[in-house]
């Protein structure tokens, strides 16, 4: 492809990204193709010369597209929201284009500079504490494994990297701490980091899903009489199912008592502590050592692009940093080489898209646009609650209403538990909407959430109207 066609094409890209995004109601939010339809459509070799490009977007609308969950609908309330935006995207155009890789500093000064503002600028408007360090990692989960090992690796504050130098040879056995209604990633990192799933211990919640810390006392009590080392407790700012709130100081003040590493992971709620009507939720952050929100979630900054922050930065660059000699540069010392601070030597240039959507938006913006989510999940709520039919099964904290039909009088627990999920599945048989479930106290639960960059109130009161309908 010569440039002059690369021109032509893009020309006609940008056209069919407008007109997708105008038109992405007409498309059913999920599409009802059966395993193994599209692979049997992708010829069983690569081709051996060059195709046309027509014919690639060809084959893109006729195989790809029909096949594609289409998460910027407007009708798509499922898990939680990975919500874009026109900003977002044109930086991802740049980003493409440029094509760079941002390892260190040299291999791309602007990048590794504006990422180290970007997340300062985040850090402000989040009400975070401006002296955190923060770094873009691809994910929740990479920048909870990333905690994880940090914790790890400065447990023993006289010898620390030790597991990274000796392995786990001769250290103690280690607990986690978090709540039942911690997302799975947190399990993934324990695994990952060697300390073994049934070292992760799982404190029950209250009657509203949030870490119960008389409990966790007691647990990390117990451990340390059993000869455990308590390592790190993981809190939650707005968890998966229901979006609960884990209390955050009360834990961070068990965490200093004892010594133990605070990890809080705010991967979808974050962003609401942009608001200063939620900025309640950030009293304690100071305690923690590590912290991660996920703009790419409720943001309007396309996926990847993971927030995450330490409180010492020099533990986090001794866990990660490792330098051969073609990597070594005079300014190692003077300059953040993000490489070091995660997982992954190449990085790609994400805080351009943060840039980007918090320039064109600005705090305001985004502000309308969290209100905006909050006062149709509130609006859903009256809704299901003034029918009667319904009730609501977890506090409505933020844009997720959890609900489900009344189980009516007898009704056993597996047979209003089939009810709603009929009723799931046939909201989304409608090909509008796509909503997802989850289980609180055992009772199935459907999940709505309202955080989609493009949902409007016309689309919850047809969802409301859907919802009459099927009963
Ligand atoms: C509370 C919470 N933590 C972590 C994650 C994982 O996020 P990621 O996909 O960025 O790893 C999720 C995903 O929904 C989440 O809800």
């Amino acid at each position: 492809m010569n440039l002059a066609d690369f021109r032509t094409y893009a020309h006609h890209l940008v056209d069919w990204m407008a007109n997708y995004l105008e038109n992405i109601e007409h498309y059913p939010v999920k599409p009802s193709v059966q395993p193994g339809e599209v692979i049997s459509q992708i010829p069983q070799h690569p081709p051996i010369q060059g195709e046309d490009f027509w014919q690639i977007m060809a084959d893109f609308q006729q195989i790809i597209l029909p096949a594609m969950t289409h998460w910027q609908h407007p009708g798509f309330m499922a898990y939680f929201p990975a919500n874009s935006s026109p900003p977002s995207v044109l930086a991802e155009m740049l980003t493409a284009t440029l094509a760079a890789q941002c390892m260190i500093w040299q291999t791309s000064p602007a990048a590794a500079e504006l990422e180290e503002r970007m997340l300062q600028w985040l850090a402000q408007l989040c009400g975070l504490p401006t002296s955190w360090h923060g770094v873009i990692q691809d994910t929740a989960s990479t920048a909870t494994l990333c905690a994880i090992l940090t914790a790890r690796e400065h447990y023993n504050i006289n010898q620390p990297g030790i597991i990274n130098q000796k392995g786990y040879s001769q250290q103690p056995v280690f607990r986690v701490y978090c709540s039942t209604e911690t997302h799975s990633s947190i399990e993934k990192a324990v695994r990952i980091a060697g300390i073994g799933s049934e070292n992760l211990i799982k404190i029950s919640t209250n009657e509203n899903f949030a870490l119960k810390t008389d409990e966790l006392v007691n647990k990390i009590n117990q451990d340390r009489q059993l000869g455990y080392v308590p390592l790190c407790v993981v809190a939650t700012l707005g968890t998966t199912s229901s979006t609960a709130i884990d209390p955050i100081e009360k834990i961070g003040i068990i965490c200093q008592e004892n010594r133990i590493w605070l990890h809080i992971d705010a991967a979808y709620a974050g962003t609401a502590l942009m608001l200063p009507e939620y900025r309640h939720l950030a009293a304690g952050l100071h305690l923690a050592d590590s912290y991660v929100f996920n703009p790419h979630k409720w943001m309007l900054t396309n996926f990847d692009c993971t927030a995450y922050y330490v409180k010492d930065k020099a533990a986090l660059l001794r866990t990660f940093e490792i330098t051969p000699e073609y990597l070594k540069t005079p300014l190692d010392r003077v300059v953040n080489n993000y490489r070091d601070w995660g997982i992954p030597l190449g990085r790609r240039f994400r805080a351009l898209k943060l840039w980007f959507v918090l320039r064109s938006y600005g705090a305001e913006g985004i502000q309308a646009m969290l209100r905006h989510h909050i006062s149709l999940a509130k609006q859903f709520e009256q809704w299901l609650l003034a029918d009667g039919r319904f009730e609501i099964m977890a506090p409505v904290h933020f844009n997720l209403v959890c609900f489900r039909l009344k189980p009516t009088p007898h009704e056993s627990i597996e047979a209003i538990n089939q009810r709603n999920s009929q009723l799931l599945a046939a909201i989304n048989q409608t090909g509008r909407y796509f909503l997802t479930h989850t289980k609180l106290n055992g009772c199935y639960t459907i999940r709505a959430v309202f955080g989609q960059t493009y949902v409007q109130e016309r689309h919850v009161v047809a969802l409301w109207e859907l919802i009459q309908a099927l009963l």
